[in-house]
């Protein structure tokens, strides 16, 4: 490690001096060292400081990466797995017991010239078994779908189309924040009449991840011609699932910097070691500012509201039918009014939000079975399917006569054909009462809410 990865004004918060938290040149076998002196400076006092790792190891002995001395290029495969296996055993020292290793790597076809056919080398796995042997666990192994591939074909080989990621943990208490990758963004046309069958943040992401490789130059035009930057994505999604804010990122073989800058950008400390100082001053003269601009709030997707919208709606649509199940009748139950208290944009497991219903019953209700209704109410709502809303709910029955009380002021939609999707008009407020006296009997009972939504079934598919 040269004395440019020394560690200038290294201090241990997570807004310290810039010229620490960036890649520095260095070459990543002396990491053992250069790792206690900077565990030092960034304030864990010589203790185990690295959340996550994340790094593709040069491409076994088969690119250039144009410096003296670099790992993989000019090595044979055995010495190359065992200098990747130094570098493994000096990460997992340093690392948190929270911690982890993401490792990119791929396969690679044997050269051979004596006539037998070459082998598929498992890189990947190769690694793998490096990284065991000195304290890792592989805990998970993500395909990365690419776009672009290297423009290589051997006879007997199809057009690699991916890359593996390989996790590996240190400890069984790794973080692992698969929450923060839910994506609405695939869910299908049914949502729309099921929606309580749906988290509205979005199915848990599968371990096959469909990301583009970056073009070159995309950063700078004048730089980053780095042979295998990783994309942001990417990048982005290993530092969210393993670390927090404010936690130490690391890649030993930094290249371009893309986990650097990626941590950066995801409020975490970022640090990188890299052989070429030509990839070293280009990362700094080139690397986009690397203030976090992100807004607190996170945007919360159109589908995440729209989920959990008609979660709310169909609610009362639902109390409405266990109603009459329990041998009430639509001439006696002529509505039920929904109004949401609050709604939980944070993600959460249950706890979705709060809503109000009012079950309207004719005025002539007796007292007797008022009271039995309200105790319909109570055994319902606790239970299946209406407890598995993850909704809290208030419940109350009013007459007709009150029922405009419940919205004085405003337009509420009315939902009368059984489709808490779709809206069939409007009303005012203060007209529900009379609205409710005139429809009569119903066929199926409304909902009637000031939430308005009018989703036909094509548009979500
Ligand atoms: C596969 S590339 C990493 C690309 C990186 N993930 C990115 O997004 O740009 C491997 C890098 O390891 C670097 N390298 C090779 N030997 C090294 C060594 N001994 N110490 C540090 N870096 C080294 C190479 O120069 C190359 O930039």
């Amino acid at each position: 490690m040269s004395d440019t990865a020394a560690v200038p004004g290294a201090n241990s918060s997570a807004t310290a001096e810039p010229d620490f938290w960036t890649v520095h040149q260095g070459d990543a076998r002396d990491i053992g060292t250069w790792l206690r002196r900077a565990a030092h400076e960034a304030g864990s006092d010589g203790a185990p400081f690295l959340q996550t790792t994340i790094t593709s190891p040069p491409y076994a002995t088969l690119v250039d990466y144009g410096s003296d001395n670099q790992i993989g290029f000019g090595q044979s495969y055995e010495d190359y797995l065992e200098s990747c296996r130094s570098i493994f055993e000096s990460v997992h020292q340093w690392t948190l017991d929270s911690g982890s290793m993401w490792v990119v790597a791929d396969s690679l076809m044997e050269r051979r010239r004596d006539g037998k056919p070459s082998r598929l080398v498992p890189l990947p796995f190769d690694l793998a078994t490096q990284a065991k042997s000195v304290g890792w666990t592989l805990r998970e192994v993500i395909i990365w779908r690419k776009d672009r591939t290297r423009p290589w074909s051997h006879h007997g080989k199809l057009r690699n189309g991916f890359e593996y990621v390989l996790f590996f943990v240190k400890s069984n208490s790794f973080t692992f924040n698969v929450d923060r990758l839910r994506d609405t963004g695939s869910l299908k046309s049914w949502w729309v009449k099921y929606p309580e069958r749906h988290n509205p943040w979005g199915m848990t992401p599968d371990n096959v991840w469909e990301i583009p490789i970056p073009v070159q130059g995309s950063w700078d035009d004048s730089a980053f011609r780095h042979a295998c930057p990783f994309p942001p994505e990417l990048v982005r999604r290993m530092v969210t699932l393993s670390s927090e804010e404010g936690d130490v990122v690391f890649d030993p073989f930094a290249g371009s910097g893309s986990v650097v800058t990626g941590a950066l950008e995801e409020g975490r400390r970022g640090l990188g070691v890299e052989l070429n100082p030509d990839y070293v001053s280009l990362f700094h003269k080139s690397a986009p500012t690397l203030r976090r601009e992100r807004s607190e709030a996170k945007s919360v997707s159109v589908m995440t509201q729209r989920l959990l919208e008609l979660r709310m709606l169909k609610y009362p649509k639902e109390l409405a039918r266990q109603i009459l199940r329990s041998g009430f009748t639509a001439l006696q139950v002529r509505a039920v009014l929904m109004v949401v208290e609050s709604v939980n944009y944070e993600f959460a497991r249950t706890g979705y939000g709060t809503i109000s219903c009012s079950v309207v019953v004719v005025d002539e209700l007796s007292e007797l079975e008022t009271a039995r209704l309200s105790k319909i109410l109570a055994e319902v709502t606790a239970r299946a399917p209406l407890s598995k809303y993850g909704l809290d709910v208030r419940c109350e029955v009013v007459s007709v006569d009150e029922a405009s009380a419940q919205f004085p002021q405003g337009d509420v939609s009315v939902y009368t054909k059984g489709r808490a999707w779709s809206a069939d008009f409007t009303l005012a407020g203060t007209d529900v009462g009379r609205w409710i006296h005139e429809a009569g009997v119903p066929t199926v009972v409304p909902v009637i809410s000031p939430l308005h939504v009018r989703q036909s079934l094509e548009e979500s598919s």
